[in-house]
């Protein structure tokens, strides 16, 4: 069942972090519903403007509806996951999502303020609610990289007015996590003074950490022995959700991970199968093995068997 983000953060702001997990295909779908299932946890899907050129919005669509046939039980929100603002204001008029981010943090704040404003007007007449970003991540997202001594922490009291004037639903904020497989070139961790500094002048804002994969030093020694040549890949120690969900943080973004799981399954499978073609096989072995990710990583973002809990709120009119 679709549910709107707005009623999983109500549940969730403070107990838990929803997990958002991108998906650019049938494979991931699957995996994805299997294992918020197997861990009984509320998800959020998300679609990056990568996604909707790679897979068609069309096509993604109908693959999220088609696995929420297969899962009646499931309990989750559609999200557009670093929109520019024409794709924002695309996602709005589609009526399938539940939400849209608009990322313009690379804009100075005057205008990062103004291009949010406009797609939150719009998001709010149409009933679905938006995520803005303030501060700089370092990484590699949707073709912008930024190195890591220009990425910029979130500064809290800008965070409280960009809030104020944009009337923005949750805020992407900048704590020390960066997007790709590379995170902290140094031993630097997630900044939580920062973050607690930010709840402090936003009490009850849904903030979002984005660049939160994990990176597993396994999953990197699996590839690279399969073939594979990921030198010095390191990412946020999954032990630090917990940290972070008393301090605000309600939604937590993971991509690279899924990915590092398909190519272990495909590098190994193939190398152990040299002669092996139909790709159903590696398939199977994949949605299996990404669903073992899901539940586990549910279970540390605290949203694993929370979806009873979900139900009831939603039974009783959690607005
Ligand atoms: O933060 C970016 C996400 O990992 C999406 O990546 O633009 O390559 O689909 P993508
Ligand atoms: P990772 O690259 O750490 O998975 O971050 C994903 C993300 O932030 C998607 O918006
Ligand atoms: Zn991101």
């Amino acid at each position: 069942m679709i549910v709107t983000t707005d009623e999983l953060f109500k549940v969730a702001y403070g107990q838990f972090a929803v997990g958002a997990y991108n998906i650019n295909n049938m494979e991931q779908a699957l995996g994805l519903f299997e294992g918020c299932m197997r861990s009984q946890a509320p998800f959020i899907i998300q679609i990056s403007r990568g996604a909707r050129s790679y897979a068609n919005p069309t096509m993604l669509e109908a693959i999220i509806r088609a696995a929420g046939d297969i899962y009646p039980e499931a309990i989750f929100a559609v999200h557009l996951d670093h929109g520019d603002e024409a794709t924002a204001h695309e996602a709005i008029d589609s009526g399938f999502y539940s939400s849209v981010m608009i990322d313009a943090s690379h804009e100075p704040f005057e205008q990062n303020v103004a291009i949010t404003r406009r797609v939150v007007e719009h998001a709010h007449a149409k009933g679905i609610s938006v995520e803005a970003e303030l501060g700089m991540l370092g990484g590699v997202e949707e073709h912008i990289a930024v190195d890591e001594k220009h990425a910029r922490l979130t500064d809290p009291i800008e965070a409280r007015q960009f809030v104020e004037q944009t009337g923005c639903d949750s805020l992407a904020v900048a704590i020390g996590t960066s997007h790709g497989a590379y995170k902290f070139s140094g031993s630097q961790g997630l900044h939580f003074d920062r973050l607690a500094e930010i709840q402090r002048q936003l009490p009850g804002v849904p903030l979002v950490m984005h660049g939160s994969s994990s990176v597993p030093q396994e999953e990197v020694e699996r590839i690279n022995a399969a073939g594979g040549a990921l030198k010095g890949a390191k990412g946020v120690d999954e032990d630090e959700f917990a940290r972070a969900v008393p301090l605000g943080v309600t939604k937590v973004n993971i991509d690279t991970d899924g990915r590092l799981v398909w190519t272990r399954v495909h590098r190994e499978y193939f190398r152990d199968e040299p002669e092996g073609f139909d790709f159903r096989k590696p398939g199977k072995i994949f949605v299996d093995a990404y669903a073992e990710f899901i539940a586990h990583k549910n279970e540390k973002l605290l949203s694993a068997g929370t979806l009873g809990l979900l139900r009831q709120a939603l039974a009783s009119g959690v607005r």
